[in-house]
């Protein structure tokens, strides 16, 4: 059976003190409200990331970050790498974002790269890919994002292809409060999952995790996630108040 799991990404948001209490809350509402069949993972920034690991449960609460290096070691000023992130006690990595291919430039090379070197230091990516507006008004969402996955995720073998979670996010969807229908959430991921069959298996496709990210809150939850295609969300602006954030991960 695939897992259910709510995400959050707190992207560039929160002092490391700011995080901590953050976590503190999640931490505390979980475990006292938490839907446990729900996996919650707190996407946070590199600086927090050993801090929020020894503040959250994280046999019930696992960590992220919300990026890698795409080299291992070496001379490169400013970068974090997979085994860095793996020694906070993280046990994910959010790549492929959005934002990191538009304003940083990521290609599915570098993704590759990264993708490679996050699977072997034991992190789970949690890979991101999704649509533009233009292209989605084009009608060509469909074939954009499965040759997303194409050029990355599907280059994997099929046993490191079954360690990684897929998050679709809609851009026209993320931080505007325009969130994807419920029809367009399942279309999409019935269409993520039917590509994973064609290249892995129906048996991998059926138990990969496939999250949707959007303009995903407390209210509009419950109807994204009651499609049978849709495993979870990734969320950005929700995931800043405990209260919201509980209320997505008990919206199932
Ligand atoms: O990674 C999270 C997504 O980009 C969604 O962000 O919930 O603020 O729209 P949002």
């Amino acid at each position: 059976m695939r897992q259910k799991i709510v995400a959050g990404n707190w992207k560039l948001n929160t002092t490391v003190q700011e995080g901590v209490e953050l976590a503190k809350a999640v931490d505390t509402i979980v475990a006292e409200q938490g839907a446990e069949d729900v996996v919650v993972v707190l996407g946070v920034p590199f600086t927090h990331l050993t801090k929020v690991a020894e503040t959250v449960n994280t046999e019930r609460i696992g960590v992220a970050s919300q990026n890698c290096a795409a080299e291992a070691k070496g001379a490169y000023t400013g970068e974090v790498s997979v085994s860095m992130i793996k020694s906070t006690g993280a046990k994910y990595v959010i790549l492929g974002h959005s934002e990191r291919r538009e304003y940083y430039g990521e290609t599915s090379e570098t993704l590759n790269k990264k993708l490679a070197l996050a699977l072997e230091a034991g992190l789970t990516p949690i890979y991101c890919c999704g649509e533009a507006l233009d292209i989605r008004e084009a009608g060509t969402h469909n074939d954009f994002v499965v040759n997303q996955l194409e050029e990355t995720v599907f280059q994997l073998s099929a046993d490191d292809f079954k360690k990684i979670v897929i998050a679709y996010e809609p851009i026209w969807a993320i931080g505007t409060g325009v969130t994807a229908s419920s029809d367009q959430a399942q279309d999409m991921h019935a269409n993520i999952r039917a590509a994973i069959a064609s290249k892995f298996g129906e048996e991998v496709a059926e138990g990969t995790s496939i999250l949707y990210g959007g303009s995903c809150n407390p209210k509009n939850a419950n109807e994204l996630f009651a499609n049978k295609d849709v495993d979870g969300g990734l969320i950005g602006g929700a995931s800043l108040k405990a209260e919201d954030f509980i209320g997505i991960i008990n919206a199932y």
